[in-house]
């Protein structure tokens, strides 16, 4: 009677081809919406135009400053890229951002993305650098442009306030203006010249100077030992490019690889771009070559199209979701909420006396013990049962044999769905682009990153799977980058900046 219990909670898990059909058909009845001026406004996934319109082409060069903000680490890099030969270096860091600023305001999230770089820009030796910068951020942007961005929305871990509505990349702009305006030391305005100029920028300091200057050029002497408030140039970073992680994945991928144009994240989030045929983006002018939309696919749901596939458990970790409402399939693809679901029914199962003795126990009601990284551990098929538990123990569930199966059993079912639900997807996508070319067979390279899709031990595999199954006259090739998406970014950046400086 127990396994019976069990395994009416894991059928709900279980979707029938028809049902993942269902998938495929309502994400391209979406994914059309989204890039049709008439029900833009009523599309659930956006299908934001990226203003980048090719891949890189082995003729790029230079060196970068990358930021790659908004997956599991916040990174800092510093590329280099040789041209010719397409090799293309890289040094990065990697830095914490604390939930406070994650979810503090805006101008300190900015701040300390500032601090982050001025600490590697030292670390590097490169005080004072000069370089373009290409700002992969991870969140849905409206672009007008590919140094503008609006965020339309924070998702994933992210409610940093006053950013929403914003364009980040001003916010970083800015944010490099606050810091750069500091005390110089040194006067740097020749006052023999302009000696008027002393008071105003005596003025401009925390107290007003009241010395009345005495020699010219003379710092003032009673005031901060002498220093002006002039602006105190600590770097001069020219942000090229804001990119999402999807299309740096997309670049980075496409630099090895030209018959790759789709780029997916199966990480602590869930997303798709793909290039597009400029004819089919009415929201953007021109009907010549394609254009990489970002599709911002874990939006996908929040019209209810899927409620049908949902249950309990989803909505419970909905409701418990910083974005409650939002991100409906995404939370029900992506690392950052496959462990929750698993916590719910596990609970869930707990209550009904069918785990942990019936005690649900003070972790097991803790939000994100079971990380990526844990839920594949657990389902390793190298693993024995013992280790299972040990795993369990770690995490502060005293199990029983049994308990580990079963508890090995849920996660499988959830990461199984999540697979499948993304193949159904990325079916939508390549179907799509099969069709808009007119072709019989479609052949294509699709760059992933991201830690379920790296780390899981299962879910690459049924996500191709199912590819293969709702996309037969499709043949698609899954490259996973190594590189991570802030080479993508410098690439990218490299272009734009290239083309700013042709005056294009
Ligand atoms: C990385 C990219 O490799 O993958 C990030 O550089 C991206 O930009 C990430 O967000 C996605 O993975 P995760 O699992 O860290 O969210
Ligand atoms: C979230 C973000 C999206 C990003 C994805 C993967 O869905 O909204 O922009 O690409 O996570 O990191």
């Amino acid at each position: 009677a127990q396994r019976k219990q069990i395994d009416k909670v894991l059928a709900l898990f279980h979707l029938t081809r028809e049902q993942l059909m269902g998938v495929r058909d309502k994400m391209r009845t979406e994914l059309e919406y989204g890039l049709k001026k008439k029900t833009q406004a009523l599309a659930t996934v956006k299908m934001l135009p990226t203003y980048v319109y090719g891949m890189p082409d082995g003729t790029e060069k230079g060196k970068f400053l990358a930021l790659d903000l908004g997956g599991t680490n916040f990174r800092v890099l510093l590329v280099k890229i040789r041209s010719g030969r397409r090799s293309v270096r890289m040094y990065n860091k990697i830095f914490a951002i604390p939930l406070e600023i994650m979810q503090g305001t805006g101008e300190e999230l900015f701040d300390h993305i500032v601090q982050c770089i001025a600490d590697f820009l030292d670390y590097m030796g490169l005080k004072g650098a000069q370089l373009p910068l290409g700002f992969t951020f991870s969140f849905p942007c409206r672009q007008t442009c590919i140094d503008k961005g609006t965020l339309v929305g924070w998702t994933k871990g992210f409610k940093a306030t006053d950013c929403e509505g914003e364009d980040v990349v001003d916010m970083l702009r800015d944010a490099i203006k606050r810091r750069n305006v500091g005390y110089s030391g040194e006067c740097m305005v020749d006052l023999a010249l302009f000696p008027w100029a002393l008071p105003l920028l005596c003025h401009t300091m925390p107290r007003p100077c009241d010395t009345g200057l005495s020699l010219p050029c003379a710092p003032c002497t009673l005031c901060f030992q002498g220093s002006c408030l002039l602006p105190l140039q600590e770097f001069d970073l020219d942000i090229v490019a804001i990119v999402n992680d999807t299309v740096g994945t997309m670049m980075t991928c496409g630099y090895e690889d030209p018959n790759c144009e789709i780029g997916l994240i199966a990480g602590t989030g869930s997303n798709v771009c793909y290039m597009e045929e400029m004819r089919n983006i009415e929201l953007v002018e021109g009907d010549e070559g394609r254009m990489c939309i970002n599709t911002e696919w874990g939006a996908f749901g929040d019209n209810g199209c899927i409620d049908d596939i949902c249950t309990q458990y989803d909505k419970e970790v909905d409701e418990g979701s910083l974005n409650s409402g939002k991100q409906r399939y995404e939370k029900m693809t992506s690392g950052m909420y496959l462990g929750e679901i698993v916590r719910q029914i596990l609970i869930d199962l707990t209550r009904q006396g069918l785990l942990f003795r019936g005690q649900i126990s003070e972790r097991l009601r803790t939000r994100g013990i079971f990380e990526t990284k844990f839920l594949s551990q657990i389902e390793s098929d190298r693993l024995a049962l013992l280790q299972v538990r040990r795993i369990l123990q770690q995490l502060g569930l005293d199990s029983t044999c049994e308990d580990s199966i079963v508890v090995k059993e849920v996660c499988g079912a959830v990461s199984r769905r999540a697979a499948q639900l993304c193949g159904a997807g990325m079916a939508a996508i390549v179907e799509k682009r099969r069709e808009d070319q007119g072709l019989e067979h479609f052949k294509v390279t699709v760059g992933v990153d991201g830690t379920l899709y790296k780390l899981h031990p299962h879910f690459s595999r049924i996500l191709q799977e199912t590819v293969k199954d709702l996309a037969p006259q499709c043949d698609v090739t899954f490259m996973l980058s190594e590189d991570g998406s802030g080479k993508g970014a410098a690439l990218i950046t490299a272009v734009a900046k290239r083309l700013q400086q042709q005056g294009k």
